[in-house]
């Protein structure tokens, strides 16, 4: 008899044929023999939490142990930032906010975001702002700036008052300054951290805090966005985890924002995971991680899928999205490229049971169509 082994999904060579069927470690079938191991394999098992595989012991090639990606919201280097073009939005503000907050000068960052806010506040439309963002870049300051725009869309995208959409924003853009207090050789390393640096990184938390504290200006809702934006609606979470309500609602925002954009950052470690299927991993958590409001505001607000994308479905039908469902935004409106048919991924029965599994690639024309 075959002898089973459990190896690692990273250990799987990338571009190697798998010569058996796959199983997660609970027994579901999750790749059928004949499958390449590409980059995005690898990544939407992750995302779906499997990490972990049976195979049958010579029958998929493997790499010498790479380091795993850390846990979402480690290993964030502060020293690269992208050039944005001169019509992005935000250029003026995600320069000055760079400067800000590496300087760790809270009052300088507080007014960079409230010009975001504002800007936010007058723009026609915050989803085409949010497609401009970068998510390819590195470091805590990327992130809080594209955590602040985020954070500001889903406020505004929910009708919340011009009082509240600015102190989401700023509370998105300070988040996580206690991260700029963390020794840089555990803030910036590569690979997964081990137990230790884990616990000095979850300090960031209420070290952030404790700074906002120190500062006049900040609001308590804002310093409690940077304490509480670790804990998880089932308790789970930290420092203090605390559940439910006990959670100040932004930042239970700040939560599931903090999330998405940390997975969909392409970091020193790792590539970036398809907006989808980090879609995926926060709906798998609905409840348990995040709070079901919030993120019925957060699935409003952020597509999945954008206009243009192609895609192929679990039955490998090929399509190209031609609008993101605001109600569910995994069930866009596309066209099938064999047929040019029209299909409401959300309302047609015949497509109910079939999934978006793989993005084959961004933003493509949008193809002629008959609707
Ligand atoms: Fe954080």
């Amino acid at each position: 008899m075959a002898e089973i082994k459990i190896v690692s999904v990273r250990k799987i060579k990338i571009g190697s044929k798998v010569q058996c069927d796959i199983y997660s470690k609970d027994g579901n079938l999750i790749l059928k023999k004949g499958n390449i191991m590409t980059d995005h394999v690898v990544s939407r098992l992750e995302s779906l939490g499997v990490t972990r595989v049976l195979v049958e012991a010579g029958t998929v090639e493997l790499e010498e142990e790479k380091p795993e990606p850390s846990k979402y919201d480690d290993g964030l280097p502060t020293d690269n930032i992208d050039k944005y073009s001169e019509n992005f939005l935000f250029k003026k503000e995600f320069e000055q906010g760079k400067e800000t907050l590496l300087n760790k000068d809270v009052d300088g960052s507080h007014d960079v975001a409230l010009a975001i806010a504002g800007k936010l506040l007058t723009s026609g439309s915050v989803k085409k702002e949010l497609e401009e963002l970068k998510y390819g870049t590195e470091g805590v300051v990327t992130h809080s700036l594209n955590t602040a725009v985020l954070a500001g869309a889903i406020a505004i995208d929910n009708g919340f008052p011009k009082e509240a959409v600015e102190e989401l924003v700023v509370g998105g853009m300070l988040h996580d300054i206690g991260k700029l207090y963390i020794d840089p050789a555990v803030l910036n390393k590569k690979g997964r951290l081990n137990d230790k640096e884990y616990e000095i990184m979850k300090t960031h938390a209420e070290e952030g805090y404790k700074k906002l504290c120190d500062n006049k200006g900040v609001s308590q809702h804002i310093r409690l966005m940077a304490f509480q934006h670790h804990e998880n609606n089932d308790g789970s979470g930290y420092p203090k985890h605390l559940k439910g309500d006990q959670i100040l609602f932004q930042s239970r925002i700040i939560h599931v924002v903090d999330v998405y954009e940390a997975m969909t950052a392409k970091r020193c470690y790792k590539d970036s995971i398809l907006p989808g299927d980090v879609m995926e991993f926060v709906m798998g958590r609905y409840a348990t991680m995040f709070d079901t409001h919030v993120m019925d505001m957060f699935l409003k607000t952020i597509p999945a899928y954008k206009k243009g994308d192609l895609i192929k479905l679990s039955d490998g039908t090929r399509c190209q999205v031609l609008e993101s469902n605001p109600k569910n935004s995994l069930r866009p409106l596309v066209v099938l490229l064999d047929s040019m048919k029209v299909v409401d991924l959300y309302t047609d029965r015949s497509f109910l049971s079939k999934t978006v599994t793989e993005l084959i690639s961004k933003e493509g024309d949008v193809v002629k169509h008959d609707r």
